[in-house]
């Protein structure tokens, strides 16, 4: 059935994600995969006991719980920012605070700036509303300041997208002078920083993580974070900071979008966080994940050293891998396949066109041991070499 005079514009332009799509393959058995965003579920806590949670059978307040809003300001408090649980949205994951946020400030008329390249799941949103989505020169620490200076003279836009820390897809972590240097522009021109923050805990070195929210002194900000990739992603639960003037019309969104976020959910998570586990968790996590980490380092450079270009992720998940020059990042995703290794190529992480973007592989080491590891490095050292 032909339903396409039913769309919309913007949703008769949306692309199907290779990411959804590819997580077929990660289901299948005999496939090893460095492709998803998924956190290892050996690592996960066991959910707390029903019996311990509040009755949350009925309907809830749209800010979300109360619980889990006062964590939220614990844990922004440790962060350096300062807030009260007015500030404070629980959402169905980030993914939704992203949602609710381009629903409040985007539309046809709206530029939106992001790192190149950037989380693809936050793009496919913004252009959802019909903006326009325009990638800004990075590096290994983040988003150039002066190619932003220029993207804001150029474009005017609404807001600038960042993932500071451990960013997916390129892992890379802002400088203090950096986060500086930006908070210092958006003050000067007035604009909107969404800050993204979900791989906040997943730090395996000592970088500066000073939340760029913070650093900003007039303009207005919203800082995202969650819980999928540090307890349960399964529950959808993440939140939104903002600053005051945001917080009445997030709200208003939220209600109009889904009422609440599920309350078992969030309790459960508020129990978790107020029994005192989370810092003993956290440093398991991170324990587990640089050892990880770690392995694949070793890998790529024994097997692919002098062919690849990639830094070390000090957080997060990802490895931002630059094939040589001439191999297609789709020729290894499909011949790697051919030896049950799965890979994503870096080509829908490019918000706009880049002469750069089929050169890339984004490699997850999460959910995978180190043996897994070394032997998925192999087939790919294997297909690149026969590639390149
Ligand atoms: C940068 C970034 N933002 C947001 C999300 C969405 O996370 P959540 O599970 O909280 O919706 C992800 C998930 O991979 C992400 O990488």
């Amino acid at each position: 059935m032909d339903i396409s005079h039913l769309l919309t514009s913007h949703s008769r332009n949306m692309e199907a994600s290779l990411v959804r799509e590819l997580l077929y393959y990660s289901q299948q058995p005999d496939i090893l995969s460095l492709a998803g965003g998924l956190p290892d579920e050996n690592l996960m806590p066991v959910y707390p006991e029903l019996k311990q949670l509040v009755d949350s059978r009925q309907y809830g307040p749209s800010e979300g719980e109360e619980a889990l809003r006062e964590c939220i300001v614990s844990i922004a408090a440790e962060r350096g920012i300062q807030s009260s649980i007015g500030n404070v949205l629980v959402t169905n994951g980030s993914q939704q605070g992203l949602d609710i946020v381009s629903r409040l400030i985007l539309d046809e008329n709206s530029t939106i700036l992001t790192e190149q390249p950037t989380y693809l799941a936050a793009c496919q949103v913004f252009k959802l509303q019909g903006a326009k989505v325009q990638d800004v020169l990075s590096d290994a620490e983040g988003m150039s300041v002066s190619a932003l200076r220029d993207a804001i003279e150029e474009y005017h836009p609404k807001a600038v997208y960042l993932i500071p820390n451990f960013q997916n897809p390129a892992g890379h972590c802002y400088s203090l002078e950096r986060r500086r240097e930006i908070a210092a522009l958006l003050d000067e021109k007035n604009i909107l920083l969404i800050e993204d923050d979900p791989y906040r805990d997943l730090c395996y070195d000592n970088v500066d993580l000073t939340p760029i929210s913070t650093l900003i002194k007039q303009a207005p900000w919203l800082y995202m974070g969650s819980f999928s990739k540090v307890l349960w992603p399964g529950l959808r639960t993440g939140y939104i900071v903002s600053c005051d003037a945001f917080s009445p019309y997030l709200v208003k969104v939220k209600q109009a979008v889904d009422l609440h976020t599920n309350r078992l959910g969030q309790s459960m998570i508020a129990q978790f966080l107020k029994s005192g586990q989370y810092p003993d968790h956290v440093i398991k996590l991170q324990k587990a994940y640089k050892e990880k980490r770690d392995a694949m380092a070793e890998a790529l450079q024994n097997e692919l050293g002098d062919l690849i270009k990639f830094s070390l992720p000090a957080g997060g998940m990802f490895f931002w891998v630059k094939l040589p020059e001439g191999v297609s990042s789709q020729l290894v995703l499909t011949e790697a396949l051919k030896d049950n290794v799965l890979v994503l190529p870096g080509t829908p992480f490019f918000p706009c066109k880049s002469p750069f973007d089929d050169s890339f592989l984004r490699l997850s080491f999460a959910r995978v041991s180190p043996e897994q590891i070394q032997q998925a490095i192999m087939v790919i050292a294997k297909v690149i070499r026969q590639l390149a």
